[in-house]
């Protein structure tokens, strides 16, 4: 059985107007996307650009939409009853080409916010202090919240995109962290972000991280 996919074709350096191609490729059981998109590159279009790393959900780098959905293309199983299928690069998120994406407006954005030990202060770790921070520390930055980020967050940039949020609350819940985080986190950058949001992104998020947790922290 051959399902249909419809790739996102554009290339920035050329201004090319977008287009979506058209492969039939044959689905056998347990295909990811990226298995299709290899074999696409290989077989029907070596042209293709798209970004893959571990092939293991770990490097967050094969991020894209599938049917409009963000999703890891490395671990996503395809589902043969859609006969016809949308494979794009991530939303909102500058293209590069293809399925590629430019990081650099996210990456200005998380840097401002230090996502990294700083001011390091010499305190015990304990296993409950260390359970609190532990789901956020699972996170890739694979982009997938923020490509599924809704209208009112996307609109406004003077919101933390949930990236930050998680990187944050991973930070503010580790005692050795001496960074006085709370003043980057002034209450206008959170403003829009409800419960309903935040569990909707927690659905979305591949390493299951619970945003909305992050969240309801940043906000008590
Ligand atoms: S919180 Fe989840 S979806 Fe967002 S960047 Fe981290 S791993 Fe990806
Ligand atoms: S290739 Fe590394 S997460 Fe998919």
């Amino acid at each position: 059985m051959k399902i249909k996919f419809l790739v996102y074709r554009y290339n920035s350096l050329k201004k090319d107007k977008l287009r979506y191609d058209s492969f039939n490729v044959r689905y056998s059981k347990g295909m990811t996307v990226l298995d299709v998109i290899l074999f696409i590159y290989k077989n029907l279009d070596s042209t293709l650009a798209f970004r893959y790393e571990c092939r293991q959900g770990i490097c967050g780098t094969c991020g894209i939409m599938l049917n409009s959905h963000p999703v890891l293309s490395c671990s996503t199983q395809i589902n043969p009853d859609i006969k016809v299928q949308k494979i794009e690069p991530l939303a909102n998120f500058p293209v590069e080409k293809d399925l590629i994406v430019s990081l650099k407006p996210v990456l200005k954005r998380y840097l401002q916010i230090k996502p990294y030990l700083t001011k390091i202060q010499k305190k015990l770790i304990t296993k409950n202090t260390a359970d609190l921070s532990k789901p956020f520390r699972k996170c890739i930055e694979c982009g997938c919240c923020i490509a599924g980020s809704p209208e009112i967050l996307k609109k406004s940039a003077k919101y933390l995109d949930p990236m930050s949020l998680v990187k944050i609350a991973r930070y503010i819940t580790d005692p050795r962290d001496g960074l006085k985080r709370n003043s980057v986190l002034i209450k206008s950058k959170i403003k829009g972000y409800s419960q309903e949001i935040g569990k909707e992104l927690s659905k979305i998020c591949p390493r299951e991280i619970p945003i909305d947790k992050a969240i309801q922290l940043l906000k008590s």
